[in-house]
């Protein structure tokens, strides 16, 4: 089947990095040429799977304001096993159960309060995936949460309606934990986007579709013994937790939230008979206007929100087709970019209730202009180095003033893919290569695929938190790239300061005594944040 989309269609380009570059790349960094080649086959589940199981939503958070006005939730990480499918117990962690966690969700405007507590038998932490916040609560890999401790970050919502996600970050170990089953989705909301005809009711016309790919062994455990260059690749899909998914439509327009939650994995999402979706929200928020397109590509961490019209009675599933990586079809093979995947099967009901006349025009998006920036600042991704360098914790590798807008271009020096997510900020694409950003990177984003030898210039404007010490992290969202050292930091300062010193782990770990603020009171109301 041959899909092509109706308004991007999708570049391929020929990669720039000459094949000695590549070797001595490859040598430096004590890679052979592609180490998924050893047995990663091209994956086709394209109609094999019956979809047996309804497809599981994740609970609404519970949460309760406090006296100091802050909405509280409670994540604990925790071990279990989870029965994907029946009889076979596999070992997951969870937050609040045995595997992913619950929805959190928040006003604009809301603050809010997280105590997160450590029931693991090893450290962790949890990190608010796309949230603009002080770089101590954003649960970085300073944050660290030791076994028993607790750590309870506070801030306030300061941005539009977006799909966000929270998930561990300890230093080295992040795909291992994500792996097992943390990670969760942080819904925001706001006036902007309850003012239009969209589909929101959570689990029914809204629903979040957390895909990630696993591969289990004999025993009905996850392992992970295959890898592409990219890192993990599972033969098997999970959405929300569950296996071979099915989801009952009750609505003639479905909205979607698309989240890839996989190690390494990037997909092309679609639908099995071709039809076009609109997209209406990317990472940080709503686009100014729906884009009608086929297919979307999503690398891990980044997220969007799509609407899918169905008819009564009928059935389409949600696949995901061969991702263009921009590679060449060598190292396409060997990053699962021929796979071809069935995710989950929409049921539409014989009769539909009518969302309506959605709305069209969405957000107001304000493009931020060159003329404003600042700082240029320009990003190599080589080997698992960021500017030639690997991740230290005790290196501070960028300062950004408070409020300024910067323009950073990055680049993919490899023949193979990376990506590029940045904390605490959304920012906007200005430039692929030589091109405009096709409609998928047209809104905010906190996170972005880098075909090898493309240029992409983004915008951004940072906020005005500022902690000369306790940094954020840019990195590669390849998390066996992560852990591997694919991570830089940057602080935010007032403008004419410099850059401190970087807490030490052990300096990191939020003393229990500080939690007294966050257990007050859960008097004033309690519900389900929506
Ligand atoms: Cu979703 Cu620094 O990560
Ligand atoms: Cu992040
Ligand atoms: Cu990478």
């Amino acid at each position: 089947m041959i899909r092509a989309r109706i308004n991007t269609p999708r570049r391929r380009i020929a990669t720039i990095v000459s094949g000695v570059v590549v070797g001595a790349v490859l040598l430096a960094i004590g890679l052979t040429a592609c180490s998924g080649d050893n047995g990663a086959g091209v994956i086709n589940t394209v109609d094999t799977i019956d979809f047996v199981n309804p497809l599981a939503i994740p609970p609404l958070a519970e949460s309760a304001v406090n006296a100091a006005g802050e909405r509280v939730f409670n994540l604990t990480a925790q071990a279990g096993t989870t029965e994907f499918t029946p009889g076979v117990h596999t070992d997951t962690w969870g937050y609040n159960g045995s595997f992913l966690g619950p929805t959190l969700v928040a006003q604009r405007g809301e603050k809010v309060r997280i105590n997160v507590k450590n029931d693991l038998d090893e450290v962790t932490t949890v990190h608010w995936h796309g949230m603009n916040l002080p770089a101590e609560m954003d649960g970085g890999p300073h944050q660290v949460v030791e076994p028993g401790a607790e750590w309870s970050p506070n801030f306030t919502i300061e941005q539009p309606a977006a799909t966000l996600w929270y998930h561990p970050h300890p230093v080295g170990t992040t795909e291992h934990q994500v792996e097992m089953g943390l990670a969760g989705l942080f819904l925001l909301q706001d006036d902007e986007e309850a003012a239009l005809t969209l589909p929101r009711s959570y689990g029914v016309d809204d629903i979040p579709v957390v895909v990630q790919d696993r591969r289990f062994d004999t025993n009905g455990q996850f392992t992970s013994n295959v890898r592409g260059y990219i890192g993990a690749i599972g033969n098997e899909v999970l959405v929300n937790g569950t296996l071979a998914p099915y989801l009952d439509v009750t609505t003639d327009v479905v909205r979607l939230r698309l989240v890839n939650a996989s190690a390494a994995r990037i997909y092309d999402f679609g639908l099995s008979d071709g039809r076009s979706f609109d997209l209406i929200a990317t990472d940080g928020g709503l686009l100014g206007e729906t884009a009608p397109m086929t297919g979307i590509r999503l690398s891990p961490g980044e997220r969007a929100e799509v609407l899918v019209r169905v008819a009564p009675g009928e059935t389409v599933k949600l696949q995901s087709t061969a991702p263009d990586l921009g590679t060449s079809a060598k190292a396409s093979t060997s990053n699962a970019g021929d796979d071809r995947l069935d995710v989950m099967e929409l049921r539409a009901a014989d009769q539909l209730d009518s969302a309506g006349e959605v709305s069209t025009t969405l957000a107001n998006i304000n493009p931020l202009s060159k003329a404003d920036a600042s700082v240029e600042r320009s990003f190599t991704l080589n080997g698992y180095t960021i500017n030639n360098r690997l991740m230290d914790m005790t290196r501070i590798d960028e300062t950004v003033q408070a409020g300024a807008t910067e323009v950073w271009t990055v680049d993919n020096a490899m023949p193979l893919p990376h990506n590029f997510h940045v904390h605490a900020v959304q920012f906007q694409v200005l430039r692929v290569g030589t091109e405009p950003p096709p409609a998928e990177l047209s809104g905010w984003k906190d996170t972005i695929y880098l075909e090898p030898g493309v240029r992409y210039e983004l915008i951004m404007q940072f906020s005005e938190y500022t902690d000369p010490d306790f940094p954020y992290m840019i990195h590669c969202h390849m998390l066996a790239h992560e852990d591997a050292g694919m991570m830089a930091q940057f602080v935010v300062v007032q403008p004419g300061d410099t850059a401190g010193t970087p807490p030490t782990a052990h300096d990191a770990i939020v003393p229990k005594s500080n939690l007294a603020l966050g257990s007050g009171p859960r008097a004033l109301s309690v519900d389900h944040g929506h």
